[in-house]
């Protein structure tokens, strides 16, 4: 299958809403009640995760910041934790989309068709837990780009190892932190149960990762997307722009004061030792070692 046709990253990331009142949208509203864990809030809290999620608890700045100006960081945060899930799912049905058209057995074609109607499921589960709709200007985050890119752009055995096998088994781990940490017992909830589902994902990537024959052009596309992967998940900025939008601009010397007390290095080498750790774990054909010569598995100079 061609894998950039009909595709781009609007149909997997950015696509619109039918209009409030559709009968079509009603329509599924019914049936997917029916599988849902949680109905939409009606009172939603400042925040879901709090300053010990990030470590702010141990930043001076922080600290010395009015106790409303936290409140805004910290929801700032909740917000682009949820916006990144969302994001995630919405793209992962579109993944199990070119899947079904992509397989040749019906056990496989079968598969996807009910990995796409849990990852719809995930995303309107994680809907009910919010009270704003994400946008590409103020939610992006790197990750997105590089499951919407080997989505779009990858051979079939690409997308396969990017999004069950790397993004589906680095976000058991992302998502068992957050449903840890979290403040609010539903969204803990909710977290508990797609992580189940997510398990069952990463190991059918796993069952036809180890099938696959990857060609070369395969082998180079998970190189390189694995490499943006490793630099995305060690972005700061996030942390510092919603810090800055209460405080006014950081300096240098703020900047590094911050990551130095909230012990973010520490945090970063461990997100990339469980990634290294993954990929070994699936590497057949050296891509951990590519990976290392690379210099991939470094921490990055923060920004
Ligand atoms: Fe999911
Ligand atoms: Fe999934």
């Amino acid at each position: 299958m061609p894998s950039d046709q009909n595709l781009s990253k609007d149909s997997i990331l950015y696509f619109g809403h039918l209009e409030e009142d559709h009968k079509l949208r009603k329509m599924l509203d019914k049936k997917l009640d029916q599988f849902l864990v949680t109905q939409k809030l009606n009172k939603f809290p400042d925040y879901f995760w709090g300053a010990e999620k990030y470590g702010l608890e141990k930043s001076h700045l922080f600290k010395k910041l009015k106790s409303e100006e936290q409140t805004q960081v910290l929801k700032q945060l909740s917000q682009m934790n949820l916006a990144l899930s969302w994001y995630i799912e919405r793209a992962a049905y579109t993944h199990g989309a070119k899947m079904i058209l992509a397989s040749t057995t019906q056990e496989e074609k079968m598969f996807y068709c009910q990995f796409a109607f849990e990852e719809a499921i995930h995303q309107r589960e994680f809907e009910n837990m919010m009270d704003f709709i994400p946008e590409e200007d103020s939610h992006w985050h790197p990750m997105v780009d590089v499951l919407s890119d080997s989505i779009q752009f990858g051979e079939r055995e690409t997308s396969i190892f990017m999004v069950q096998v790397i993004l589906e088994g680095y976000g058991m781990y992302f998502y068992k932190a957050l449903m840890d940490s979290c403040l609010h017992s539903e969204l803990k909830k909710v977290y508990r149960r797609i992580l189940t589902d997510e398990a069952d994902h990463h190991g059918s990537g796993l069952i036809l990762s180890e099938q696959n024959i990857l060609s070369e052009k395969s082998k180079q596309e998970i190189f390189k997307y694995s490499q943006k992967f490793l630099e995305a998940i060690q972005i700061s900025g996030e942390l510092i722009k919603s810090i800055e939008s209460v405080h006014g601009k950081l300096s240098k010397e703020e900047k590094d004061l911050l990551i130095e007390e909230i012990g973010y290095k520490r945090n970063l080498e461990k997100r990339i030792k469980i990634l290294k750790d993954l990929l070994k774990r699936v590497d057949h054909w050296g891509l951990s070692s590519m990976l290392e010569d690379a210099g991939s598995f470094e921490v990055k100079e923060l920004s």
